[in-house]
């Protein structure tokens, strides 16, 4: 594409505003053949932040409008994974409705026809106390500590394997492998469970809808798998964050954790898949998509953001190939 800022061998970084660009047909070339878009839209605040989010009614009109603009690019059998966190109502402890209604209006906007497959919570154990306010202060709230993520598609099917993202077992089912033995028969939830079938080794225990971002107690499990990448959220000392602070480039305050990108990417698409995020910021997604060997586009309306997230490109060792258009 004409306005791209960089590009690898994998995926091209667009500066743009999404929804003109699909609308003007710019992006057509990838119609049909995304399998998944992945983002956290710039969230439902009350208070306006630098990347100029839309209020109330109009944010909720807004984000509906573009699933269909959106589920014209996705492939029959592709996803749209949507990361979205909690809103407060302003000097009020009563949580907003908003990013709610938003994703309501988003799944049911009866022109795309998408149905959630499933929501998982995305849980950041370390997150600051927030609404500093009402949990800090006057402490009658406790910290809001989860986003909401939401997975939707066009078909009942879309390609998905929760097998190419196992957990790593618990000790105690390590143990029970070792051992070959564990007591079968009824529960008293009324779960009958059979003699032989947790004696396979299946290389890992299925994922939960719980996306645990980081681990506070090191004794215990987390519930991201660990097995295949390192998936601890190592936002905050990663090369990209390093670079930024060794730089005193102020960074973009909300990024997507690698990990929850890593997890959705693996777990609905393959090698040479195309993933398009549309709210790129950082381009967390591309980065973890170039990374996984899927093709990637991403589009950002913010040319700072842009030019700060060329910065995940020059991990050593990343791509062979960085293209950049200069601005
Ligand atoms: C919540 S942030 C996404 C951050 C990103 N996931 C990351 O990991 O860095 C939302 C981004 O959407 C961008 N944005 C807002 N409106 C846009 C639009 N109409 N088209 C493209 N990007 C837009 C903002 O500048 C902001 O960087």
């Amino acid at each position: 594409m004409k306005n791209y800022l960089y590009k690898t061998n994998l995926g091209q970084y667009v500066l743009g505003d999404s929804q003109q660009l699909i609308k003007k047909g710019e992006l057509d070339q990838y119609k049909n053949k995304v399998q998944l878009i992945l983002f956290s839209p710039p969230f439902p605040l009350n208070a306006k932040k630098k990347y100029g989010n839309k209020l109330g009614a109009e944010y909720k009109k807004w984000l509906s409008d573009l699933a269909p603009l959106f589920a014209k690019l996705l492939k029959k059998d592709g996803s749209i994974v949507v990361e979205m966190g909690n809103a407060w109502e302003p000097k009020r402890p009563v949580q907003a409705l908003l990013s709610l209604e938003s994703l309501m209006a988003f799944v049911s906007n009866p022109k795309a026809d998408l149905r959630l497959c499933q929501e998982f919570i995305c849980y950041n154990p370390s997150r600051l106390p927030s609404p500093a306010q009402w949990v800090t202060v006057n402490r009658i709230r406790t910290i809001d500590s989860y986003t909401h993520v939401w997975w939707m598609a066009k078909s009942d099917f879309p390609k998905a394997d929760n097998r190419r993202v196992l957990r790593p077992y618990s000790k105690s089912m390590l143990q029970l492998l070792k051992r070959k033995s564990y007591n079968s028969g009824m529960r008293p939830s009324q779960h009958s469970i059979s003699e032989k079938g947790f004696l396979t080794d299946n290389k890992g225990s299925i994922m939960h809808n719980v996306l645990e971002m980081e681990q506070m107690d090191e004794e215990r499990d987390l519930r991201l798998p660990t097995n295949m990448f390192s998936f601890a959220n190592t936002n905050s000392n990663d090369f990209f964050s390093t670079q930024c602070r060794e730089k005193n480039i102020p960074i973009h305050p909300a990024r997507m954790p690698t990990s929850l990108a890593n997890f959705f990417i693996q777990f609905l698409t393959e090698p040479g898949d195309i993933v398009f995020d549309p709210f790129a910021g950082t381009n967390t997604t591309g980065y973890c998509a170039e990374k996984l060997k899927r093709k990637w586009l991403a589009v950002e309306i913010d040319k700072d953001y842009g030019k700060q997230s060329i910065i995940r490109f020059k991990e050593p060792k990343l791509t062979k190939k960085l293209t950049i258009k200069k601005i």
